[in-house]
């Protein structure tokens, strides 16, 4: 074409950056259309890696960045992205289960993958059987001959069970089901799914690869080709793209994850140790520390600790006590999901809801990047509240 209207400039146009341009981030590549040589080479295929570019809902190469990132971390065959931790669990759901098949569910797991569990999956004829996190190789007596999946979490939301996750996994495969890991609170480094017979490992990088509380995404990391192909092939379908700027900014997280995490470590269990001697309180559930279930396992299976733990007040506190407490704070914020460089805390309530009996005396913490003086002197005077004290 010799002469293009200005028009078509406007789309097409001759004019080039100069090349050459080397930066020590990625960049965010974005767009939906991919574009092929020839119709011949047009294919929607999913698989990437494998095949190449085909279109934006697979992934961008920011995308595909994180997701080998993740997967060299987590040390899996190859991970998947998704829009958040929620749709990551969902999509292991979506993508291995089919009507008849049967289920086992830790009762710490996070509350909405559980709901998930007994709410939608059972609408499509999943059975479902929650079982105590501290089982350990006792699952073997809830193993059914349609039992596909079992997850796991570990620790588990809010009341913190360390679960025997090795063993678990040599009862699920002697009977042929498939073990899932949120493996979120270890990060993807501080636990190694993998070599402790985990077949799928899921985070929600939403919390510590994120870091910094301003993105949603989820990973899906597999042990084998197989898995990878189930769960890339629903994905596809279910159509849940994710944003490569939430991927620039995950993978911008994830270069300081290390010295996020040793701050935040020794932050939460310098606070973790001072609260345990507290007269109000009467349990930390740390996996650091002796009064958390599961702390041996926690000792043999983990390189270190994160910043989620939970409190359990004495029994003579009341909700409104607790509650005060939680209010009280000024440098913790009160808010939901963590990972980030903000502390935060919240109130819960077990009554009625399978789990341990800790009702409304329980407080998760989220532990951020502040200095550690400051965020215990706010614990105090929280406590020392006239209407907590
Ligand atoms: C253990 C765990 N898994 C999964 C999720 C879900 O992640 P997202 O908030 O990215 O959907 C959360 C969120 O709080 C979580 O705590």
């Amino acid at each position: 074409m010799s002469q293009k209207d200005w028009k078509t400039r406007l789309i097409h146009s001759d004019a080039h950056a100069p090349e050459g341009f080397r930066s020590l981030s990625t960049p965010v590549f974005r767009g939906s259309t991919v574009v092929f040589n020839s119709v011949n080479d047009a294919t929607d295929a999913w698989d990437q890696f494998e095949l190449g570019y085909t279109y934006g809902l697979y992934g961008t190469p920011t995308a595909l960045e994180l997701a080998a990132r993740v997967c060299e971390l987590e040390g899996g065959h190859r991970t998947i992205l998704t829009p958040g931790g929620q749709g990551a669990l969902s999509l292991i759901n979506l993508a291995l289960l089919k009507a008849g098949d049967h289920i086992l569910i830790p009762e710490s797991i996070y509350g909405p993958n559980r709901r998930l569990a007994s709410v939608v999956l059972r609408r499509f004829g999943v059975d479902l059987t929650l079982y105590s996190s501290t089982v350990g190789s006792g699952i073997s007596e809830l193993l059914r001959d349609n039992t596909r999946l079992v997850w796991c979490e570990s620790p588990g939301s809010i009341s913190m069970e360390v679960q025997d996750v090795p063993a678990i996994a040599e009862a699920a495969h002697r009977r042929g089901a498939l073990v899932v890991l949120d493996n979120t609170w270890s990060a993807g480094v501080l636990f190694e799914s993998f070599a402790h017979g985990v077949d799928v490992s899921m985070q929600a990088l939403t919390k510590y690869i994120g870091g910094h509380s301003d993105l949603l995404l989820g990973a899906i990391t597999v042990r084998d080709p197989e898995l990878y192909r189930q769960l890339g092939a629903t994905q596809q379908l279910l159509g849940n793209a994710v944003s490569p700027d939430d991927c620039s900014l995950a993978l911008r997280g994830m270069k300081t994850l290390a010295v996020r995490l040793e701050t935040i470590e020794r932050n939460a269990l310098h606070l973790a140790r001072w609260l345990a001697e507290r007269p109000e309180i009467e349990r930390v559930l740390h996996p650091a520390l002796p009064s958390c279930p599961g702390h041996d396992l926690w000792q043999r299976d983990f390189t270190g600790s994160s910043g989620i733990f939970s409190i359990v007040f004495q029994p003579s506190f009341t909700r409104d006590q607790v509650r005060a407490f939680v209010d009280a704070l000024q440098l913790f914020k009160k808010g939901y999901s963590w990972g980030g460089v903000t502390s935060l805390a919240m109130a819960y309530d077990f009554h009625g809801n399978k789990r341990p009996a800790y009702a409304h005396r329980i407080v998760r913490l989220n532990i951020g990047l502040e200095s550690v003086e400051d965020l215990k002197a706010d614990i105090q005077q929280a406590l020392d509240t006239p209407s907590v004290s």
